[in-house]
């Protein structure tokens, strides 16, 4: 019990019995077995780490952006055995092979930054070494020990998240979350759901009520599925029913995830944000927004500029013979006059000051 109960969602495995240099794999929680399953993916080429972020075996911004992360270093393993004589050539030559893949795999998916944020952490490693006129074996080496480190700052991250947004609620509360920003988001903890946590383990939660998440279900099938192993109170219902539940003030307060948090505060997360944000609002019921500063795309002035991803009609209807014109957008973008707070691993923000998080990183 608890959310010691929780597996890791995503993981270096080396198989040389080393670092991994010499070979390793990505192994992930398959999140499309659950709940009915418990199953890990064992990933081996970063083609078939970008087929499961595709299909969601692996997704959440913080989860999306370890995957970058190793996934550039699974990608340097293969290199490093066919094209760079064994790791013995420049570290320069390493860099010229990945740099495409780095492209490919960064573009994966396009509206969580943190796949981006996660593989320019590591190629800006590799480019380093081979300035340093390191070989690519040395290179792939402190590349492996970024990504390791970023693992490890990731459950820090969470864990000062859900301090922080924990200090926010009342006894006894009661907190409405949409889509899955838990453990299963994230390496390990999670965002929203660290919140959350942090809060069950100070005694201080009542009741968590988890959105369905049209059209995939994350909230359904994935942060029920953790809430309950950990052993949290928590009661699943549709999307549609969460303005009822507010105005029957069954809500304390709402706590959600990121994708990308634009300059001004605007937030783009999973669809259905948004208009959980205006009920909340309406309600006088404050709407947090809980992630790492890693999510935050300063470059953007506002939400307007985030890349939506539009997803396949049949994550929406799947009906064999029937194919209506059907609109999918897996993200919306939640205005920054809508948020009360920013809870991140540097403290609580007002949307408006969002990029001071990042001052000093
Ligand atoms: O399409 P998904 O499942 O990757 O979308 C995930 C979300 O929108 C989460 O709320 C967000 O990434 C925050 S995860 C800590």
């Amino acid at each position: 019990m608890g959310v010691e109960a929780l597996p890791r969602t995503i993981e270096w495995v080396p198989l040389d019995g080393a670092d991994g240099v010499g070979g390793a794999m990505v192994r992930l929680v398959e999140q499309r077995a659950l709940p009915a399953r418990l199953e890990f993916w064992g990933v081996r080429s970063l083609d078939e780490l970008i087929e499961a972020i595709q299909c969601l075996a692996v997704r959440g911004a913080p989860a999306l952006g370890l995957a970058g992360a190793y996934g550039v270093c699974l990608a340097g393993v293969i290199a490093l055995r066919d094209a760079c004589s064994g790791g013995e050539a420049a570290a320069s030559s390493l860099v010229a092979a990945l740099e495409p893949q780095a492209r490919r795999l960064a573009a994966a998916r396009p509206t969580a930054v943190n796949l981006v944020w996660g593989v320019r952490q590591v190629m800006k490693v590799l480019r380093t070494a081979s300035h340093r006129g390191d070989t690519a074996r040395a290179a792939l080496r402190a590349a492996i020990a970024r990504a390791e480190g970023l693992a490890r700052e990731d459950e820090e991250a969470n864990r000062a998240i859900g301090a922080h947004g924990a200090a926010l609620l009342p006894q006894g509360a009661r907190v409405l979350t949409h889509c899955n920003a838990g453990s299963l988001a994230c390496g390990f903890y999670g965002t929203a759901l660290g919140v959350v946590y942090a809060a069950f383990e100070q005694g201080k939660l009542a009741h968590v009520y988890a959105d369905e998440t049209r059209p995939v279900g994350q909230g359904a099938r994935l942060t029920m599925w953790e809430l309950s192993r950990a052993g949290v109170p928590c009661t699943l219902q549709c999307d549609n029913m969460a303005a009822s539940l507010m105005a029957a003030g069954q809500v304390d307060a709402v706590v959600v995830g990121a994708d990308r948090i634009a300059a001004n505060g605007d937030v783009a997360n999973k669809v259905g944000t948004y208009p959980l944000a205006i009920a909340a609002a309406y309600h006088g019921v404050p709407f947090y927004v809980a992630a790492p500063t890693s999510t935050i795309d300063a470059s953007l002035a506002d939400g307007a500029g985030i890349p939506i991803e539009h997803r396949d009609a049949r994550e929406v209807i799947d009906v064999d013979g029937f194919a209506p014109d059907v609109f999918n957008p897996a993200f919306d973008v939640t205005p920054a006059a809508l948020i009360a707070g920013v809870v991140t691993e540097r403290g609580v923000f007002q949307p408006a000051e969002v990029v001071r998080a990042l001052e000093g990183r």
